[in-house]
């Protein structure tokens, strides 16, 4: 790692108080280096994998990547199974998507797994005695079902605990009994930091952005609590429909976020791409039929869309070379700090 990014590491100062502080340098968000830098040091432990209601039926599978590892999670004799998505043979992705399925055949040259990984069938390729001896399975990912979320454990070696606190904050009621109704992936022309980062900001962009929705919620009543690897976000509503009662916005560091409000939750897992490009995976659940399901999620897509049009222009700003460290409303902004800060401590931690 190069002496210039660890001296960008440095430039920004996590000891100072909220309303001293400057944000970390446009670097973080558009250097390369931090871009190959975060898949080492952040995508390398317990990362989300997907959620038990999304996958309710034997043989259903979906794919995605966490840094640049491809993974299938699969539904197998009433469990979850996690294989790294890259076939024996010359490495192409085995899966694609997401559906339901009784074997995995690999779409270059058809070879075929089974829902346990096995290889079990090589076309054409004479001897398989010998090629069996080698060991050609898919490789296995360790993984950790906590309450309705499914975890996946991508780093190297021994696999580590799993935060407790996390772990029963997941577990809560108020996460159960929910249904999987669709999935929905956001291309998004900015750093994924850039999309966390609008998440954090303690609501302070909603009743200027959002004003639809801010005129449904009660954002005197905003509250923010911060933890060591994540922060919860609420906010009450006096109104009936998609956010009666209350809302509750959780990040878990570093990119998954957990939205509770009425009878709804989505999940948005924001998986970086490049330094300047991202995807976000929109996963929508809720209790029992909502009466205006069409019109709720035209009203969440209405704010994705103001999020993912600001997030592209920030990102513009970022790589204009005229901006470089900016500041943090000190009222709303401490869980995006927070987030700042853990990056730090955890670049520093994989550098030394
Ligand atoms: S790469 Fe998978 S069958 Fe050839
Ligand atoms: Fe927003």
């Amino acid at each position: 790692m190069s002496e210039l990014l660890l001296k960008e590491i440095h430039r920004f100062d996590h000891t100072l108080e909220v309303e001293n502080a400057f944000t970390p340098p446009a670097s973080w968000y558009r250097e390369r280096d931090f871009h190959l830098l975060e898949k080492k040091a952040l995508f390398n432990g317990w990362s989300m994998g997907g959620y038990s209601q999304s996958m309710p039926n034997e043989g259903d599978y979906l794919t995605s990547l966490v840094g640049s590892k491809p993974y299938v999670l699969i539904r197998q004799g009433g469990e979850f199974k996690a294989f790294y998505n890259v076939c024996s043979h010359h490495g192409t992705c085995v899966a694609r998507g997401s559906g339901n399925t009784k074997k995995l055949v690999c779409p270059y040259h058809g070879w075929e797994y089974n829902l346990e990984g096995k290889l079990k069938k090589i076309p054409k390729a004479g001897s398989i005695q010998d090629i069996h001896q080698k060991n050609l399975n898919l490789k296995p990912i360790p993984l950790k079902v906590i309450g309705n979320f499914i975890f996946i454990y991508l780093g190297q070696g021994e696999v580590t605990e799993f935060n407790p606190d996390i772990e029963s904050h997941l577990t809560r009621d108020f996460y159960k009994n929910l249904n999987f109704l669709k999935r929905i992936e956001y291309d998004i022309p900015c750093n994924w930091k850039v999309f966390v980062d609008n998440y954090l900001d303690g609501g302070y962009h909603v009743s200027h952005m959002h004003p639809d929705l801010a005129s449904d919620l009660s954002l005197e009543s905003y509250k923010t609590e911060i933890y060591e690897s994540y922060s919860i976000q609420s906010c009450e509503s006096d109104n009936t429909g998609r956010v009666e009662g209350r809302s509750e916005y959780t990040w878990l560091f570093p990119n998954l976020m957990i939205n509770r409000y009425g009878k709804w939750m989505d999940t948005n897992l924001a998986i970086p791409i490049d330094e300047n490009n991202c995807k976000v995976i929109f996963e929508y659940f809720h209790e029992e039929e909502p009466i205006d399901l069409e019109e709720s999620l035209r009203a969440s897509h209405q704010v994705q869309l103001e999020d993912m049009d600001i997030c592209q222009m920030v990102q513009t700003g970022l790589n204009s070379g005229v901006y470089d460290q900016g500041v943090y409303a000190p009222q709303f902004e401490k869980p995006m700090y927070s987030f700042h800060k853990k990056l730090k401590e955890t670049f520093l931690k994989h550098l030394s």
